[in-house]
């Protein structure tokens, strides 16, 4: 390297995926806000996400997004069931790309966890207060007739014919996320909605073929992966994620590294690694937290499978996600909470690291002022004696 050229950290090389390139490998997790009415994104998606792309991050990704109405979580998320949703979906992609990020959505069927609680709600099953300030219940489907748990609603089992019918949804979905300008697409995997209820022994005790031993519990997730493969663009990426464990001791990381080599060989390009959420709200699980907590499980998957994993959970900083990605445990670094509190964190991020000391990175109409400022505030040299 010449003098007084600045080192690239990992986390500020931009990672081909497919035909794509994310310009760095800091990408904003799904994080759900619960603003959208009949899935119909608006301004405040428009300003949330693109606040994030603004901040520098390589992939924005959007809330879950229901493949069917009856497949969102609660009826504030966004949704992908009809060909109405592009339109507005497409302004959201378009500002976006125009700050140089590349547009990722999750999709996602919210199984016998729908119709539940938002966070600020409580992140339970709805309860007759709810009710009462006019949230309204639709039926669940699961595996099996078993709910989540006490107070939880009863799900219908879904027939071999339903399977087929969501599966095609899903394809459905990722077509039109294409059209609606998105380059890269997540299939939810996790966190006990639907595809995650299909991999748990506890949650799945079927006795077709979509149940019994792990290669049955696995098949619809890889069928919908299958799926969505044919359907999104061979150029454009697929993230499939996985809670690498249920966090209620029935599907475990050795079940991960099996899906996972499965969901590699069905052209999945990326598993993201996050945890639990079978039996309770969306992510609880008795795994303990700290910082990086999950990082093993990508870590796991990537050495075993030699998949493109991203890590997620508790991620705070740039010296901390640069570690992840030069210590071999992932390809990609989500953040979550650690976004809302800071939305320009990737540009924070690259000053740690003290790789935009002219703020390059920044948006031009930002980081011309910056640059100045820093010069006017740096400390004068000191005058010879
Ligand atoms: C407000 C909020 C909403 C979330 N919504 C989703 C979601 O829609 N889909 C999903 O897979 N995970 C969701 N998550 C989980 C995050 O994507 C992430 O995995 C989790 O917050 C851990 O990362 P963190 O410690 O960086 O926040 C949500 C988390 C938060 C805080």
């Amino acid at each position: 390297m010449q003098d007084g050229a600045v080192a690239r950290p990992l986390l500020f090389t931009p990672l081909p995926l497919r035909g794509v390139v994310a310009r760095n490998r800091v990408v904003i997790s799904p994080m759900v806000q619960y603003q959208a009415r009949d899935g119909f994104v608006n301004d405040f998606h428009i300003v949330h996400l693109g606040s994030f792309a603004r901040g520098g991050a390589g992939i924005v990704f959007t809330e879950n997004a229901g493949v069917v109405p009856e497949g969102r979580v609660t009826e504030m998320d966004l949704g992908l069931w009809s060909e109405d949703h592009i339109e507005g979906l497409q302004r959201l992609t378009a500002f976006i790309h125009r700050q140089g990020a590349l547009a990722g959505i999750q999709l996602t069927h919210s199984g016998r966890k729908g119709s539940m609680q938002s966070g600020p709600e409580g992140n339970g099953p709805l309860t007759p207060a709810d009710l009462a300030r006019g949230r309204r219940p639709w039926p669940v489907v699961g595996p099996t007739a078993e709910p989540v748990g006490p107070d939880w609603q009863v799900p219908r089992q879904l027939t071999p014919a339903d399977i087929a019918r969501l599966v095609d949804a899903w394809a459905q979905a990722a077509r039109r996320a294409d059209r609606a300008g998105f380059d890269v697409c997540e299939i939810h995997g996790a966190h006990g909605y639907l595809l995650a209820s299909f991999l748990s022994p506890i949650s799945n005790t079927r006795n077709d073929a979509w149940g019994g031993d792990r290669a049955g519990r696995m098949r619809f997730a890889l069928e919908v992966a299958r799926a969505v493969r044919a359907a999104w663009p061979a150029n454009k990426p697929l993230f499939f994620r996985v809670s690498a464990l249920d966090g209620a001791g029935g599907w475990d990381l050795e079940d991960t590294v099996v899906l996972a080599a499965e969901l590699k060989a069905s052209g999945v390009d990326v598993v993201d690694c996050s945890s639990g959420g079978l039996t309770g709200t969306a992510t609880a699980a008795p795994i303990p937290r700290h910082p990086g907590f999950q990082v093993p499980y990508a870590s796991a998957v990537r050495r075993r499978t030699a998949v493109a994993t991203m890590a997620v959970g508790l991620i705070l900083d740039g010296p901390q996600a640069e570690a992840i990605l030069q210590e071999g445990h992932a390809d990609l670094v989500a953040i979550g909470r650690q976004a809302l509190y800071d939305p320009y964190w990737a540009l924070h991020a690259a000053q740690a690291l003290g790789c935009d000391p002219a703020f390059a990175l920044w948006p031009a109409e930002i980081g011309w002022w910056l640059e100045k400022r820093s010069k006017i505030l740096q400390p004068a040299p000191k005058a010879a004696k």
